[in-house]
């Protein structure tokens, strides 16, 4: 199936490695122009020259750090220079720190909100008018299971996502019909992140692995190719829904 992604132009933040450097190769391979940012310029056009190299794709490195209100603008207002437009988006980074609850203070709170959801609200708020000028875009947030299934510890990244969760149904109407907003929650995904903690833990890692159904990690390409489905014009009648990448691992039914 041709998703129909050829020429469009995507901005995916957080995609020096792991899923979202998945996600960005993955819509070059399809033929769509690709602005990436991540805070570490050297990995970031590492990650663009292995994406060029590999998909023949147009790629654009926009370092920067979507904690910051300057810099999401300045990602989005970059690709636009660059590339003429926006048709997809894509609100991706890493997670605020774990622990317990009575351990963070209002600092680490106002971190995890800058970084889970404000990045998005200002990705987003920046994205929006250039989509809605050409007619049609896609909006796709990366979440975590973890944000409908919470496990303890992981109270700044369940509560921060359990706003993109809420912020992109109420979008799902609000930018419509132009625009089309889902959220993605991946499982246990094999990335750089991933390996650290099952370095760490391994026995634990192993007991999480044989809690899920299909028995393995998830592959960051198979988050990928959900990601460029969802942001295609294949996908366009999908919007306002939540969807768990996880191999089985939700237990819920709905
Ligand atoms: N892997 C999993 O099993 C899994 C499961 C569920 C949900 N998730 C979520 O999915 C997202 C990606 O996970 P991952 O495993 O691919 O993580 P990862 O391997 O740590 O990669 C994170 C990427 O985001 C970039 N990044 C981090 N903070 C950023 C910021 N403030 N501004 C711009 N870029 C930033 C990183 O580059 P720099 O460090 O250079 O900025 C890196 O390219 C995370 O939110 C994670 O919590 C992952």
């Amino acid at each position: 199936m041709d998703l129909g992604l050829e020429g469009k132009v995507a901005v995916v933040n957080g995609a020096s490695q792991g899923i979202g450097f998945a996600i960005a190769r993955t819509l070059a391979g399809e033929g769509a122009r690709v602005a990436v940012s991540g805070r570490r310029e050297p990995a970031l056009d590492a990650a663009v020259d292995d994406i060029t190299r590999t998909t023949g794709g147009e790629l654009h490195a926009i370092p920067g750090d979507i904690r910051r209100a300057r810099d999401c603008e300045r990602i989005v207002a970059g690709a636009v220079a660059r590339f003429g437009g926006l048709d997809i988006l894509v609100n991706n980074d890493g997670a605020p720190p774990l622990g317990s609850f009575l351990e963070f203070d209002d600092e680490a709170w106002r971190r995890a909100v800058d970084r889970n959801l404000m990045s998005v609200v200002r990705c987003i708020r920046a994205a929006a008018p250039h989509m809605k000028a050409r007619g049609a875009g896609s909006i796709v947030n990366i979440t975590a299971l973890s944000a409908i299934q919470p496990i303890a510890g992981f109270g700044l990244s369940v509560a921060t996502w359990a706003g993109v969760i809420g912020l992109a149904k109420t979008l799902s109407r609000e930018l419509a019909p132009e625009i089309t907003v889902n959220t993605l929650a991946p499982g246990l995904i094999d990335t750089p992140r991933m390996r650290l903690v099952a370095e760490q833990s391994p026995d634990e890692m192993n007991g999480l692995i044989g809690d899920i159904p299909l028995g393995r990690l998830g592959d960051a390409d198979e988050v990928a190719a959900t990601v460029a489905f969802l942001a295609s014009p294949r996908g366009r009648y999908i919007t306002g829904t939540m969807l768990a990448v996880d191999g089985g691992l939700s237990r819920a039914t709905f």
